[in-house]
């Protein structure tokens, strides 16, 4: 059985204040982890604040990136050990602005993966393709080989244990939803490269998400598609009443 996993990605949107007080709004009115899992991922310098606020409360914490290397001489990066330390649960990787905006590889983001998980924290891992691959219908093919990069060299239980986050780049802020149609075809590519990689068990625990346009809205029915595990949710997720109606999905 895999728990629905809502979570909202902030990007570099709120200040510590804004955080406390969006927590506040909304941390006694989350729904019970067993039901739909709720993560709110924040900017770095959010994160402290972020934390403190939701603690003892059902909300998860996520980075939106990390590096991966623990220490060192890498002036501006974030260190997975201390995000670690500091109690953060979820590190997403792969978003579609990070591979375009500051030329992620696809074999950085499989680095990241591990470095996650020697830290033992859990990556979100994103995919998706561009308008342009998608119009020369190359949309699976594409995907599929991100999860093959992003995967290499990870057991099949830390495969079963993680997120991956299938956002179409075209339907990301743009407020054109994939069809829930389209999105689950995705959804579905990418258990079954899962399947094909590891085996039939960890294709059936991994959790896929679908991100792009997501809103209160259109949540139930993307939701209710056999292959979408939750949403990841950019725009929608900034309101503490947007937030608990998507976390609420299901009342
Ligand atoms: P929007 O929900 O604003 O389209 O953003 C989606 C996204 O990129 C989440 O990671």
């Amino acid at each position: 059985m895999r728990t629905p996993i809502i979570a909202g990605n902030w990007k570099m949107n709120m200040n510590p204040t804004q955080t406390a007080e969006f927590v506040q709004a909304v941390k006694d009115q989350l729904p019970e982890l067993s039901v739909v899992e709720t993560v709110i991922a924040a900017p770095a310098v959010d994160l402290p604040a972020l934390l403190e606020n939701a603690q003892g409360s059902q909300l998860h914490v996520a980075a939106e990136n990390c590096y991966f290397e623990d220490e060192g001489a890498f002036t501006g990066e974030t260190s997975p050990k201390v995000l670690h330390e500091m109690g953060v649960d979820y590190v997403i990787i792969g978003h579609s602005e990070r591979r375009d905006y500051f030329h992620e590889t696809d074999e950085d983001i499989n680095k990241k993966a591990h470095a996650i998980f020697k830290n033992e924290m859990t990556p979100i891992i994103c995919c998706g393709e561009s308008l342009e691959i998608r119009e020369a219908g190359k949309a699976e093919e594409w995907v599929k080989g991100q999860i093959e990069a992003a995967l290499k060299g990870l057991s099949a239980d830390q495969v079963a244990s993680l997120v991956i986050a299938y956002e179409p780049i075209w339907a990301i802020g743009t407020g054109k939803t994939a069809t829930a149609d389209q999105a689950e075809e995705i959804c579905a590519v990418i258990r079954a490269t899962v399947a094909d990689l590891y085996d039939e068990e960890t294709a059936a625990n991994v959790r896929i998400q679908y991100g792009g346009s997501v809103k209160p809205a259109n949540v139930k029915e993307l939701m209710a598609k056999e292959n979408i595990d939750g949403g990841l949710v950019g725009g929608a997720s900034l309101q503490p009443e947007s937030f608990l109606q998507l976390a609420h999905f299901n009342d």
